[in-house]
């Protein structure tokens, strides 16, 4: 491992949008610190894979609610830093977090606390527990998704806490412009993955739903996003700071 090696920090990198986003930055030849919550297994697998790459990689245990455990995460990630000769990592993704459907009426408040919890207080103290590992130069990537553009009943309170972060990540890039680091959003529209139950790739009406309402004509899939992410964080998006940037493949236009 040379000093010249970078290192991304990715939640959720063990399925879905944060495990095509690791391995598309392998092919870049960055390295990954990636989180699962409950699965060790495919978290493995995905190291397994980003070491055949060449790069090199470690996943660590997260639950993105359980801030009490950021401090020692932050801990853990500069050991593991120091081990491959390393001071700082380069690339924060905030990408880990899972669906809540509930309408206004239905949404319960410990439902509400857990959404909140999960897509908006953690990603905020996890950042701010990472900040003095992450480079000055670095960059930040936080995860919204199009349903704070396309409304649909039953996504009130998840939608709002993306739209929340993107907000978050405008006061973000304006903080940590001082250090050089730019900080986006990158928002997905609907796309194939566990994601709500599967519903995107498993539920044949919502898939024709999604089909007919995107103006490329299909769902999107991991790979559509996971290189998007990856070509961002490179050189060429250098100068991309502040900005929310829809992948939806002009979803509901
Ligand atoms: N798929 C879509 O249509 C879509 C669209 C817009 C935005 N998004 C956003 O994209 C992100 C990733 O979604 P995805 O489609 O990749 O979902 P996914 O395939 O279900 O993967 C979710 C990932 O997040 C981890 N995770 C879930 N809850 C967590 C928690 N409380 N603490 C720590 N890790 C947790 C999971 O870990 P385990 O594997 O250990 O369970 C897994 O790695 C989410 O923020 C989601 O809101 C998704």
């Amino acid at each position: 491992m040379t000093g010249t090696t970078k290192i991304a920090f990715v939640t959720g990198g063990s399925r879905g949008l944060g495990r095509a986003t690791v391995e598309a930055l392998a092919k870049r030849g960055v390295g990954a610190i990636l989180t699962h919550q409950n699965n060790k297994q495919g978290a493995e697998d995905v190291v397994s894979l980003l070491k055949e790459a060449g790069v090199p990689a470690r996943a660590i245990q997260l639950d993105v609610t359980e801030t009490s455990s950021f401090a020692g995460l932050a801990s853990e990630v500069r050991t593991q830093l120091s081990e491959w000769g390393l001071s700082h990592f380069d690339y924060l993704v905030n990408m880990a977090g899972s669906s809540h459907t509930g309408t206004l009426a239905d949404t319960n408040e410990a439902e509400f606390d857990r959404v909140y919890a999960e897509h908006l207080k953690g990603p905020f103290f996890l950042t701010q527990a990472l900040l003095p590992l992450l480079r000055d130069g670095g960059r930040i990537v936080n995860i919204s998704t199009g349903l704070t553009r396309i409304l649909y009943p039953g996504r009130i309170a998840y939608g709002s806490m993306k739209g929340a972060v993107e907000v978050m990540t405008r006061y973000m890039a304006k903080e940590l412009g001082s250090r050089r680091i730019a900080v986006n959003t990158v928002a997905p529209g609907a796309i194939q993955t566990d994601f709500s139950g599967g519903m995107v790739r498993d539920n044949p009406e919502i898939t024709r739903h999604i089909t007919e309402a995107t103006a490329l004509g299909r769902p999107g899939v991991p790979d559509d996003i996971g290189p998007m992410i990856a070509s961002l964080l490179g050189e060429e998006g250098r100068w991309i700071n502040a900005q929310r940037i829809e992948v939806s493949g002009g979803q509901s236009l």
